[in-house]
């Protein structure tokens, strides 16, 4: 039954603590999808180094964060749980992509772009040669989806192209994937800044899933609405931002429309409306915050995990990768 499942796999960057829009927006349908498919998630530590990273902080995120998203539900039985650098494969093809990946291409790589406009003093090969290690992340384990936000569709895209020059030079090697962009999933703005995505780079604003109760109420305590009295709780995303922002996270977490949030706040003002928003987050949160904490403390439990992972994954990336040596003519013993 295993093997008619089709295939997904995505690379998540322990770049940064993970937060409510992360989690509504992706994480929170991530549980469900390993019904359908066969999953792979891992831990992009190798492609969190092409910015500059404080080591012990990029240690600790790579253990707190998988424990984060088995709190969250991904359930490390139904799905396969690893780290990049790990699994040596990533790093192994990536060499061999490289030489059949154009500097046009990757000249015109958009990320690489405003990457390096970003961070002018350490325009590094890595950031440059990015997307072949992302082309190497997911061509060794053949998968038919990769889900992804709109900003990495072009890195897929690339992928693909590799993928077919390759192939159309050594035959069917790699299976060509497809991007997997999800409709489920809420788009959660700032609360401090409702026109932007929510963002850890503005925290007043960021609930992040590890944020204690009385952070969490603060944080909406001051969320940014308007100065409508008359008829406060109204749905009018581009009038009243704030209050759409907040009333969007309220209906996903209790299900409730638009139209029943209106009346349940009917009358009140924000001095109600947003301790209520706030209190319903803090009650989502705070099985998955208790968890990922119990979870921390177990290393033996989390290291299980990851060194498992890593097998399962290795099992399959190397597959891929005595193909390829195969097929470029590198000699075999
Ligand atoms: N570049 C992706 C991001 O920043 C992370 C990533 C690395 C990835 N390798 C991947 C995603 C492979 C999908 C597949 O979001």
């Amino acid at each position: 039954m295993e093997e008619t499942k089709k295939r997904m796999l995505s690379g998540i960057q322990p770049s940064g603590d993970l937060h409510l829009g992360n989690y509504l927006g992706a994480i929170k349908n991530w549980a469900d999808r390993a019904d359908e498919f066969e999953c792979y998630y891992f831990m992009a530590d190798m492609h969190t180094i092409t910015v500059r990273q404080t080591p012990a902080d990029l240690r600790k995120r790579s253990i707190n964060q998988l424990a984060q998203y088995i709190a969250c539900g991904l359930d490390p039985e139904k799905n396969v749980l690893f780290l990049q650098s790990h699994v040596p494969q990533h790093a192994q093809l990536s060499w061999v992509l490289s030489c059949y990946t154009m500097f046009g291409e990757l000249s015109r790589m958009t990320q690489f772009k405003d990457k390096s406009a970003k961070h002018k003093d350490n325009i590094n090969a890595g950031l440059f040669t990015y997307p072949v290690l992302m082309a190497a992340d997911i061509l060794l384990y053949q998968p038919d989806y990769v889900p992804v936000g709109e900003d990495q569709k072009q890195h897929v895209e690339l992928t693909r192209n590799i993928a077919q020059r390759f192939n159309s030079i050594y035959g069917d090697v790699f299976k060509i994937p497809e991007p997997y962009i999800s409709k489920m999933g809420a788009r959660i703005y700032g609360l401090t800044t409702p026109g932007e995505k929510m963002s850890k780079s503005i925290p007043e604003g960021c609930v992040f899933l590890m944020d204690d109760p009385d952070t969490i109420a603060r944080k909406f305590k001051r969320a940014v609405t308007d100065s409508d009295s008359v008829n406060p709780v109204r749905y009018d995303r581009e009038n009243k931002p704030g209050v759409a922002n907040l009333m969007n996270i309220y209906a996903t977490l209790t299900g409730k429309s638009f139209e029943e949030i209106e009346k349940e706040f009917e009358g009140k003002g924000y001095g109600v409306f947003k301790p209520a928003v706030g209190e319903a987050v803090i009650e989502t949160l705070r099985p998955i915050r208790e968890e990922a904490d119990r979870l921390i403390k177990d290393k033996a439990y989390l290291d299980d995990i990851y060194r498992q992972g890593a097998e399962r994954a290795s099992y399959i990336a190397n597959k891929t990768l005595r193909k390829v040596y195969k097929k470029v003519g590198f000699y075999q013993i």
